[in-house]
């Protein structure tokens, strides 16, 4: 029998689909979540993907008797920390609450977590640490750069925390995972990206255009120092980036690395904000109306992965074909809109 996993977060976007790859894998998953971003609807598409009675508790992960009571009434046996806030825009108007929810979450799951003799977590980290890097791809000893903003600077001190409390603890292990940039919905259609307002990140707002929402997408700069001018990343399926989460945990759960460890977890390959919007046009036989704009402030100019460390020690590396994927964002804001 698989251990039983507290998947916090696991109404959002990545945590749903990591849920759904873990109870394929054998586990068995507690969701907590307070549903600050999220809606009970996607517990039930996962559970409707799975056949599973996948357990949810809406609960606060910074609420310490909360979390103690779950943990006494699951038995958990690991844990996989999703659960924060993550508008940068945000983070930038509201410092004091990012601070609060992503730090205090942290640190409230591992204490409770220390007490209850659980040893194993995965921490949601973000290739935001990275800032922009001198050179390109980034691997895991690529100099971090201070965070242009609070929500980064979050996933610093989140991982630092990680680092001196597995250095301090001996019963504590941790594998951090450096995200690039999540794309894609489940391919049943029931799971996705369900951005409340306004989406900030490109292919929820080109998959919203493609839908009629918005008149036009502008493209943030043209005039970057890239092959077309404008901004590069390294977008990972986010059925691929949830696959990572298993095979991290078995990692960690067969004590196969040190106690505390760092991956990347991107394709490798970098795509331009024109490329990703002409794929998504040609794949799914739509237009997107874009207009080139101003630079949005912040924005760095090209990040992508060196997924080797990943590759070897993991034995994980991303499958799933852009093509594949930006077809999986349209069928999924297709079926939300009812198109
Ligand atoms: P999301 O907002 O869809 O999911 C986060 C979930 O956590 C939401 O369901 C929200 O309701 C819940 N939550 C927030 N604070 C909580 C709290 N205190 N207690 C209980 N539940 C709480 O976000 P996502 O895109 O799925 O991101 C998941 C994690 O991955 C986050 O830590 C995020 O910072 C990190 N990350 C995301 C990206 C990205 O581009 N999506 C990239 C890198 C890292
Ligand atoms: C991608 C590219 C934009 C919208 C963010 C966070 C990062 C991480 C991932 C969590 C950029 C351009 C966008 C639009 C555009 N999250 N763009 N028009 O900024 O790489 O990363 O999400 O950790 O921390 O900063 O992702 O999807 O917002 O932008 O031209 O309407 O698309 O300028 O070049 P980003 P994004």
């Amino acid at each position: 029998m698989k251990k039983r996993v507290l998947v916090t977060g696991g109404a959002g976007y990545i945590g749903s689909h990591t849920a759904v790859e873990l109870v394929n894998a054998g586990f068995d998953v507690v969701i907590a979540d307070n549903l600050c971003n999220s809606d009970s609807e996607t517990i039930e598409g996962i559970r409707k993907i799975t056949g599973a009675e996948v357990s949810f508790v809406q609960a606060d992960c910074c609420d310490k008797d909360a979390m103690e009571s779950l943990f006494k009434q699951y038995e958990i046996g690991a844990v996989i920390h999703f659960a924060a806030y993550k508008s940068v825009n945000e983070s930038v108007a509201k410092p004091l609450e990012y601070y609060r929810n992503n730090i205090g979450s942290l640190v409230t799951l591992l204490d409770v977590m220390r007490r209850m003799g659980v040893r194993d977590i995965i921490f949601s980290s973000s290739c935001t640490v990275y800032g922009q890097a001198d050179t390109l791809p980034v691997t895991e000893k690529t100099p971090k750069k201070r965070s242009s903003s609070p929500y980064g600077n979050t996933k610093h001190i989140c991982e630092d925390i990680l680092r001196d409390s597995t250095a301090a603890y001996d019963n504590l292990h941790c594998i951090a995972l450096r995200y690039f940039n999540p794309i894609g919905a489940h391919p049943s259609a029931i799971i996705g990206e369900k951005p409340l307002g306004v989406p900030q990140n490109l292919v929820p707002f080109i998959a919203q255009t493609a839908a009629g929402i918005h008149r036009e997408l502008k493209v943030f700069g043209d005039d970057y120092d890239t092959p077309d001018g404008t901004c590069m990343r390294d977008y990972i399926d986010v059925v691929d980036l949830a696959g990572a989460h298993v095979t991290a945990l078995e990692r960690l759960l067969e004590n196969g690395g040190t106690k505390h460890e760092v991956f990347n977890i991107g394709t490798g390959k970098a795509l331009s904000v024109m490329q990703l919007i002409r794929t998504f046009e040609t794949v799914n036989g739509v237009r997107i109306n874009c207009k080139v704009a101003e630079r949005r402030p912040g924005d760095i100019a090209a990040i992508w992965a060196d997924t080797t460390l990943a590759n070897e020690l993991l034995g994980w590396r991303a499958e799933r074909p852009i093509e594949e994927t930006l077809k999986s964002v349209w069928a999924y804001e297709k079926r939300i809109r009812g198109i």
